[in-house]
């Protein structure tokens, strides 16, 4: 007989998209329009505890210490797929913090609904292959199917009618290529429109949507190839390809959707200015408008030196490349 109390605490951490997914295929099964590669952050994290308990008359969450009534939905969602696996209907409560800015497009969503999904299979006993925690995961968010493992990721579109065979996988550990990255914190708001808002209404209204689904299995093999070749410049390229093209879908939404402020922008050039003196480094931008530089680990000071002198950054963070959820 189960436990009347079942609880777990996992830590999964953030990621970051260096070919990006944006579109989805289902939207009700949250399947991506396209496959994506990420890195996963050490240093970026969820701390999520999900206790289930008869006692509890309904789901809540707590988030960085507030309750969040309008985001129990999506949580909400995400622990019924596990219930219903498990055969329950005990009601959970969450508690989750980030050690980073929540929204602001640093991932929490990634990180979050990867620690939610770890945490609430492993309180209620399911035993789920990494796979299977990926799949839950992406029903919560896209980008979390990514962060259930560690360094280098693939998270696959795939095509089944039940979103199956849409689940990420690793491509290369942290250690085989310890790239660094260096979040320069533009602006420590949350973002007015989320991607979820803001891909559908790319895929409803930019007329350049179809483009950037026709061309994402090109960018998705430069991008595969350059990370098990370790080709810095390949990876540097279509990254910052992938990224662009990504913001130009969304630029031509209607209403038009720019993430960037002009501290992005200037961020955006003094790494390219870096890079023109030879240093390896390339940059990535997601929902929002920090900026991420991907470097190796050689030029890690310098290039937080170029991006912290700028005027319009807040502030900087490091980190190195991390594994994916753990059990604490
Ligand atoms: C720009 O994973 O947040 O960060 O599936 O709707 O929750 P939902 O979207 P989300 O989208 C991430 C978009 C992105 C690019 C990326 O991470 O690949």
């Amino acid at each position: 007989m189960r436990a009347t109390v079942m609880k777990s605490r996992v830590r999964a951490r953030a990621n970051i998209a260096l070919i990006k997914y944006w579109g989805k295929a289902n939207p009700d099964l949250n399947t991506p329009a396209v496959g994506s590669i990420s890195i996963t952050l050490e240093g970026l994290w969820s701390e999520t505890e999900v206790e289930f308990d008869l006692r509890f008359t309904s789901d809540t969450l707590v988030l960085d210490g507030d309750s969040r009534p309008e985001q129990l939905g999506r949580v909400s969602r995400c622990l019924d797929l596990l219930r219903e696996r498990a055969g329950v209907k005990t009601h959970a409560r969450v508690i989750s913090d980030n050690n980073f800015p929540t929204g602001a497009g640093l991932a929490s969503s990634a990180s979050g609904f990867a620690a939610l999904s770890a945490a609430a299979a492993d309180a209620l006993q399911l035993d789920l292959s990494p796979r299977e925690l990926s799949i839950v995961a992406r029903r919560g968010s896209g980008s979390a199917a990514r962060s259930v493992f560690g360094g280098y990721v693939e998270m696959h579109a795939g095509g089944a009618a039940d979103g199956r065979d849409s689940f990420a996988e690793p491509l290369l550990a942290a250690d085989a290529w310890p790239l660094e990255v260096v979040i320069a914190i533009t602006d420590r708001g949350e973002k007015a429109v989320g991607s979820r808002a803001g891909m559908e209404r790319s895929a409803s209204s930019s007329p350049y949507y179809s483009a950037w689904i026709a061309t994402s299995d090109s960018d998705l093999r430069a991008g595969r190839d350059a990370i098990l070749e370790h080709d810095f410049d390949a990876l540097a390229e279509i990254a910052e390809h992938s990224c662009l093209k990504m913001h130009a879908v969304a630029m031509a939404n209607r209403p038009p959707l720019v993430y960037w402020n002009p501290a992005t922008l200037d961020c955006m050039q003094a790494v390219k200015a870096l890079r023109a003196t030879g240093l390896p480094v390339f940059f990535t931008v997601d929902a929002g408008p920090q900026l991420k530089a991907i470097c190796e680990p050689s030029v890690r000071d310098a290039v937080v030196g170029a991006l912290r002198e700028l005027p319009g950054v807040a502030d900087v963070i490091v980190s190195g490349l991390g594994p994916g959820v753990e059990i604490l």
